[in-house]
């Protein structure tokens, strides 16, 4: 039975179509959905977890209708929301056991034990939420999606906010979890993670699939090298045969080139008659960025998008 299977799944609310005719179909595996600001990544995770009706098409969960048959699929499934969503005034092993709870689990001790020792969190587990930190928060969360053993987990935005080794062991927990054969339905802005650890990406822009992929594959769909060029002043466009314009951003300029030796003095002369002021130039292989941008950054932009772009250029100042 496939994990998660959309055909031509749709939202719209009023005039905006916000998811538009998804089709997925993802199996085991560690699957991101990127996407701009209010590209649908949330709407898309709301429908699948039974928390909101579609418009149009299907969703099915370890075969399961969404519409049809929502307890069935709220069995199979958790869901760890974009905002923090643990009770700050309880503790966390409290937390854990309202999960339990919830989930009609009749003795959850030695369960809720084992979850808080996985996520490293025994020593502070009668602690009130409220003092742990926010990779603190994550990882409680994280435990209490594991609490009912589901087939599939949904992570809205799991390291945001997070800094780098919260966000390593965050995603160390999440690996462990794929091993047991659960499959991860995870969404995110960060496209070094995608990258290190998603076995396939989706990207979406405005509702619709711009490119999906593993990494491996949407990174070699691109050029062979990608010249990043940094400027003084605003981008003036420039065409050049062997260089393809990939995006712009914080006043980075990026091309494509099959031979980026080749092409980067005919760039650097073509930028220059174009009236461009160019501070430096450098040479390196394709990354997820670059499929982004390309996938997403020559649409129009998004009500968000500065916000996003932001979050990009602190995320690569890291
Ligand atoms: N309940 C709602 N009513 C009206 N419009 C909505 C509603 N929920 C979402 N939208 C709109 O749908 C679009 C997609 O929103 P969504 O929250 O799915 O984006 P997202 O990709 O998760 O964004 P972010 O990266 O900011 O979390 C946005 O334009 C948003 O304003
Ligand atoms: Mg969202």
């Amino acid at each position: 039975m496939t994990a998660i299977l959309t055909e031509g799944l749709t939202k719209k609310f009023g005039n905006l179509c916000a998811v538009d005719s998804l089709d997925l179909s993802i199996e085991k595996e560690i699957f991101g959905l990127l996407g701009p600001n209010g590209s649908g990544k949330t709407t898309t995770v709301l429908m699948l977890t039974t928390l909101l009706a579609q418009t149009k098409g299907s969703a099915s969960i370890c075969g399961h209708d969404t519409l049809l048959a929502p307890e069935k699929v709220r069995d199979c499934i958790s869901y760890v929301p974009q905002d923090m969503a643990v009770d700050t005034n309880l503790t966390g092993r409290e937390n854990m056991l309202v999960f339990a709870r919830l989930y009609g689990i009749s003795d959850p001790k030695d369960k809720v034990d084992e979850l808080l020792a996985v996520m490293e969190l025994s020593d502070r587990a009668d602690d009130l939420a409220k003092t742990y930190s926010g990779g603190m928060r994550r990882r409680l969360e994280l435990a209490e999606a594991l609490v009912h053993e589901p087939e599939v987990v949904f992570l809205d935005e799991p390291t945001i906010g997070l800094d780098v080794a919260a966000r390593r062991s965050i995603w160390n927990h999440i690996r462990k979890m794929t091993k047991k054969g659960m499959t991860i339905f995870m969404t995110t802005h960060y496209m070094d993670e995608a990258d290190q650890y998603c076995d396939r990406v989706g990207i979406i822009s405005h509702g619709k699939v711009a490119a999906m992929g593993t990494p491996q594959e949407l990174k070699s769909r691109l050029m062979k090298d990608v010249v990043t060029v940094t400027l003084e002043g605003e981008y003036h466009p420039v065409m050049l045969e062997g260089a393809v314009f990939v995006g712009e951003s914080e006043g980075t300029v990026s091309f494509t080139a099959g031979n980026g030796r080749e092409a980067l003095p005919l760039l650097a002369d073509a930028l220059k008659q174009a009236g461009n002021c160019v501070k430096a130039m450098s040479l390196r292989e394709p990354s997820l960025d670059d499929v982004f941008l390309q996938s997403v950054g020559k649409q129009e932009e998004p009500k968000g998008f500065e916000e996003w772009k932001f979050r990009m250029m602190l995320h690569r100042r890291n």
